[in-house]
């Protein structure tokens, strides 16, 4: 995880990398540093907290002038967060500087073999033991920056995304990327390094993302250089433009970055399936499955990879790929996944699903799924990301960039998509009638309408957020479509409010989370029209007659279970598959105030990154 920013031009380097960290600070905020080449020397400031700390550090304590610079905010993994772990590290020889993204995992070999060659250590990380490696191989054999960094490069195992200069030669930065995502934005006569496109787009539309195994050299006046890391042949810079805007990086009015993409949910699921979604002419065009729709007509099965809230939307595409498509779905964590040698065959098809598309253990999930011969499927928010790089053919969700930790949108976009390739496949399989398959692409039309709909219910529940903001506890139960909304619910709870929620089937209730249950107990019901109504009812008698307090999202118009709960949330009706697209929404209002009330960093949880690129 972590964030990198660096700049080289004829700017003052200081705001740019300021601004930057800040717009990255979703990779990591438990510290952050910046180094700043003031035409003679490199100054330092670092300090454990977040960007906005730095900021008042640095100005208080440094010149900030400076047309070369690089800056990092940190997710702790070797060292725990503080000044000194913090980055950019130097050189011994006070030279070198560096930022990085990633792990060394053989850092501790080659710290030793360099204390024995002299070199001493101010921190415990394995970045510093990178960047006096990079010097001790200059030093010895007698080479440039770049090539010092691609031999030190092929000594390391692990992953990095890794900018360094030399104050020596304050004319070029040399970048490097294994396994953590790095994108070079093109200015004139300047350039801009970052972990993604959001720190430069008010400079620069043309930006290069470098693959794996690649290294530049950004030099001012000079077209930008690439090499392969392993055996420093030429590589060819791919210059992309970007879409992305400034608008949509920014709060545009709200309180915090969930809120505000909470509220986005109806234009987002829009963005999804506009253009995709021909309901008119009965038409579903989605350019990755009609180029590759018999891979999946004759899939055996279809496994689905992720981690997290992602895990949650592939949950559901089981039940909707197995109930309309009528193919088998397997649904794994990315992370088990990889190291339990599953068995997949050139008959399977694995669809991954990650808004970033940078973690980690997804990422290596797909590598082991194609060694293996199966076709992969990537289902990613970020464009240009490394999943949507490494898979044969997928689908962008077109969330819009998703800054809250706290994942929300994505969700939503990840379950739109996956239900456009259902219902293209029952088409195409004949699995679901002609009547059938024009009601559901009629009913997903009118989704967004129906999600503004039921975020109106926003009052009420910030109401409900008062009466239970200080439960230590709070069980989250649904059934069918919405188990896996019960288990997001009480996720997105425990990760932003730090309340211990859980999620069940509302029948696995009473083979033991029953016993829970008092007059102390919150517990989410999901207890929509459609999908085992009369049960999950029965469901809430049992907790009923436990004195349990019960909130409860209904359809609107229910009797039944107002009589029964303490709370009811109206969403509007739909149909069963498409209900998680809905009741999700009071679900992610519920977590948001209760983190609000109880004076949690809702867009940035302790201990949690956006992109999670360490497995
Ligand atoms: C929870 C959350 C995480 C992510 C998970 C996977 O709100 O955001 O659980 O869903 O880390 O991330 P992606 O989707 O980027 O692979």
């Amino acid at each position: 995880m972590c964030g990198i920013v660096g700049y080289i031009g004829h700017r003052d380097a200081y705001p740019i990398i300021i601004k930057g960290l800040q717009r990255l600070e979703y990779r990591g905020y438990d510290s952050a540093g910046i180094a700043l080449y003031d035409g003679e020397n490199t100054l330092l400031s670092k300090t454990k907290g977040k960007v906005e700390d730095l900021k008042q550090k640095t100005e208080t304590s440094i010149s900030i002038s400076g047309k070369l610079g690089l800056g990092h905010t940190r997710w702790a993994t070797h060292g725990v967060p503080n000044d000194v772990n913090s980055h950019p590290h130097f050189s011994n020889s006070g030279d070198l500087v560096i930022i990085h993204n990633g792990i060394i995992e053989n850092y501790d070999s080659i710290k030793q073999a360099l204390i024995k060659r002299g070199y001493t250590f101010e921190s415990d990380t394995d970045t510093e033991v990178l960047v006096n490696l990079i010097e001790e191989v200059k030093k010895k054999e007698g080479v440039k920056l770049g090539k010092a960094v691609q031999i030190a490069l092929n000594q390391v195992v692990g992953a990095y995304a890794i900018a360094v200069f030399d104050k020596n030669k304050p004319d070029e930065i040399v970048v490097a990327k294994l396994g953590s995502p790095l994108a070079i934005g093109i200015g004139e006569n300047e350039y801009f390094i970052a972990s993604d496109a959001s720190p430069f787009i008010e400079y620069t539309n043309n930006a290069v993302y470098l693959e794996d195994e690649e290294m530049a050299i950004v030099r001012i006046g000079k077209e930008i250089k690439l090499r392969k890391i392993k055996d420093d042949s030429i590589a060819y810079p791919n210059i992309l433009e970007l879409q992305l805007n400034l608008e949509e990086i920014e709060k545009g009015g709200y309180e915090h970055f969930m809120l505000k993409e909470i509220y986005e949910q109806p234009r987002a699921i829009l963005d999804t399936y506009r253009g995709r979604l021909l309901a008119d002419k009965g038409i579903i065009k989605m350019a990755g499955i009609d180029q590759n729709l018999e891979k999946f007509l004759n899939a055996n099965r279809i496994i689905i990879v992720a981690c997290g809230t992602s895990w949650h939307a592939g949950l559901v595409a089981e039940y909707i790929f197995e109930d309309l498509a009528r193919i088998p779905v397997e649904v794994e964590y990315a992370s088990e996944f990889r190291y339990r040698n599953p068995v997949i065959t050139e008959k399977d098809v694995l669809i991954a699903i990650s808004q970033s598309g940078e973690t980690a253990d997804t990422l290596a999930a797909i590598k082991l799924a194609k060694e293996k011969g199966a076709f992969v499927f990537g289902v990613c928010n970020v464009v240009g990301s490394s999943i949507a790089r490494e898979t044969d053919a997928g689908a962008y969700t077109h969330a819009g960039p998703e800054i809250g930790v706290a994942s929300t949108k994505a969700f939503t976009t990840q379950i739109t998509i996956l239900t456009l390739i259902a219902l293209k496949l029952a088409h195409e399989k004949g699995t679901l009638s002609q009547s059938k398959y024009h009601e559901y692409l009629t009913e997903l039309e009118s989704v967004p309408a129906k999600v503004e709909k039921a975020l109106l219910s926003n009052p009420i529940v910030e109401e409900i957020s008062h009466i239970y903001k200080d439960s230590p506890n709070c069980l989250y139960l649904g059934r069918g479509y919405n188990f896996p909304v019960a288990l997001e619910g009480a996720l997105k709870l425990k990760e932003i409010s730090y309340i211990h929620a859980e999620g069940y089937p509302a029948a696995e209730m009473k083979h033991g989370p029953i016993a829970l249950i008092d007059e102390q107990m919150p517990v989410v019901v999901i207890a929509t029209r459609k999908g085992h109504y009369e049960k999950v009812v029965s469901n809430i008698q049992e907790i009923k007659s436990r004195k349990g307090r019960i909130i409860a999202i209904v359809t609107e118009g229910d009797v039944s279970v107002r009589e029964l709960a303490d709370h009811v949330i109206e969403v509007p009706e739909t149909s069963e598959s498409l209900s998680p697209l809905l009741t999700t929404i009071p679900l992610q209002l519920l977590s948001y105030h209760i983190a609000v009330m109880r004076g949690c960093n809702v867009d940035q949880p302790r201990n949690l990154a956006k992109s999670v690129t360490v497995e």
